[in-house]
Order: structure tokens, then C-alpha cells, then sequence
């Protein structure tokens, strides 16, 4: 069934909300989910964890490509393992956080990295998402998402992350981490403005539920079967 094979293709900044979210999409539909962002962590990790230099970018482009990653896409049960270790926590580690962009400016280590994503776009039946599904991995998508949020949304969502709550001091210690991420991200992927064909969601004032549904009202659109 059509449904079955489904490929959404959802993109975003951090702190628009698109790991939740996608989780929540592919769970309600039935399909999988794949966090492309997991992967460029993993790789992170693993190099991080052999004493590579992340500016050696064929060393860590060869760590990359040998490297047998094993992720599970059931959207109840996150598990990443990088070469028989499990970084399912690890990943989030802020010292992951803080080395992730020098691997995902790696463009060698993107080839390698799409590749990967776009045997699993094939093979079909998942949301995945990411930064630069909707215009590289899974252009040809039936679904392609981008959820934006302003700046004061998503440091407000980080900050109850991070601290549990969103007053004055958490949003003052949340505010340079955005911003200095998405200035390092921006030099990866186009992922601020949504490409031809791309559904664009202004997450801002919507509370979760209320994007989740606004993601399947795209879906049901776009995909008639659903
Ligand atoms: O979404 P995240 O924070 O887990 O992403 C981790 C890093 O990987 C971040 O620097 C953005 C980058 N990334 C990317 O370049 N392309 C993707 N498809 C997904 C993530």
C-alpha cells in the first residue's frame, strides 16, 4: 500500500521542534523515522572517542565511510550504535553538540552521510529529517516540510529543554547557544527558506499538538490515500 512505502521529508533549525515531531507523525501514521542529525552526531562521537583531529577532514571523512551504523527507525525505541558502541546517550553529550559542525561541514563526510540516508529514502516508509532532506536527500518526495520558528521560539523551547523552564536566566544562558548554532549550521545546508514544492509550517505560536496536526494536514493533502 502506498502508505506503507511513504517517504515525508521533514527539515528544520534546532529548536523548531522537528525530532518530536517526527517521532510523534511516524508513530501516528505507522511508519518509521530517521534522525539524519543522530548520524552526523554518531560519527562525532566515534571520532571524538578515537582522538581524531576533526579538522583532518579525510581522516575523519574515512571514519565516516567505514564506519557500520546501526540505527533503529521505531519511533518508540531510539538506539544509535556506531561500531559495535551504543551512543544512543552519548550523542547528546554537549561535548557532541559543541564538535558536531566541524563533521557536518565535512563535505566528504555528507556524500557518505546522504548516501546512507537516501538507501533508507528508497527503501521507503519513513519520515526522516534532518537539514537538507527536502532539497538533497529526498527532493522527489511526496511530503517535504520545513518547520520554521523565530529566534524567541526556539530559544524559549531550548531553554525548557535544557532547564526545565523558560524564565529570564534560562533564556539569557539559551540565547547564544541559537544563535551561534544556527550561524554554524547556515553554512551547511539552506535550510532557513523552503525550496519549490516544500510545505513551510511557522511553528512559532503553535503548541505541539497543533504542528503535529498541521504536518498530517499536509500529509492528507499531498498524499490522498492517507
Ligand atoms: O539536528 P541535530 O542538532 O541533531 O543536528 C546535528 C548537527 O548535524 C547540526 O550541526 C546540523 C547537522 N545536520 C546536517 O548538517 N544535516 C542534516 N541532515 C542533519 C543535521
Amino acid at each position: 500500500a502506498p502508505l506503507q512505502r511513504l517517504v515525508l521529508a521533514v527539515d528544520g533549525p534546532s529548536g523548531s521542534g522537528k525530532s518530536s515531531v517526527s517521532r510523534r507523525v511516524a508513530r501516528v501514521l505507522g511508519l518509521g523515522v530517521l534522525d539524519t542529525g543522530a548520524m552526523y552526531r554518531a560519527v562525532t562521537c566515534a571520532a571524538l572517542d578515537r582522538g581524531l583531529d576533526l579538522a583532518d577532514a579525510d581522516a575523519v571523512a574515512a571514519l565516516a565511510r567505514a564506519a557500520q551504523l546501526e540505527q533503529s527507525l521505531d519511533p518508540e525505541r531510539e538506539s544509535v550504535v556506531i561500531d559495535g558502541t551504543d551512543v544512543t546517550t552519548a550523542i547528546r553529550e554537549p561535548r557532541v553538540s559543541a564538535a558536531v559542525s566541524a563533521v557536518a561541514t565535512n563535505l566528504a563526510v555528507r556524500e557518505e552521510l546522504v548516501a546512507r540516508q537516501r538507501a533508507v529514502a528508497a527503501s521507503g516508509g519513513v519520515v526522516i529529517e534532518g537539514r537538507d532532506i527536502t532539497t538533497v536527500v529526498a527532493p522527489d518526495a511526496p511530503v517535504r516540510i520545513l518547520l520554521t520558528a523565530d529566534e524567541g521560539a526556539r530559544v524559549a523551547r531550548r531553554a525548557r529543554e535544557l532547564h526545565g523552564t523558560a524564565d529570564a536566566q534560562a533564556l539569557a544562558a539559551t540565547q547564544d547557544l541559537v544563535v551561534l548554532r544556527d550561524a554554524r549550521d547556515s553554512t551547511v545546508a539552506a535550510f532557513t527558506t523552503a525550496a519549490e514544492g516544500v510545505v513551510e509550517i511557522d511553528t512559532s505560536a503553535l503548541g505541539f499538538d497543533e504542528v503535529v496536526q498541521a504536518v498530517l494536514d499536509v500529509v492528507v493533502a499531498r498524499v490522498p490515500e492517507a
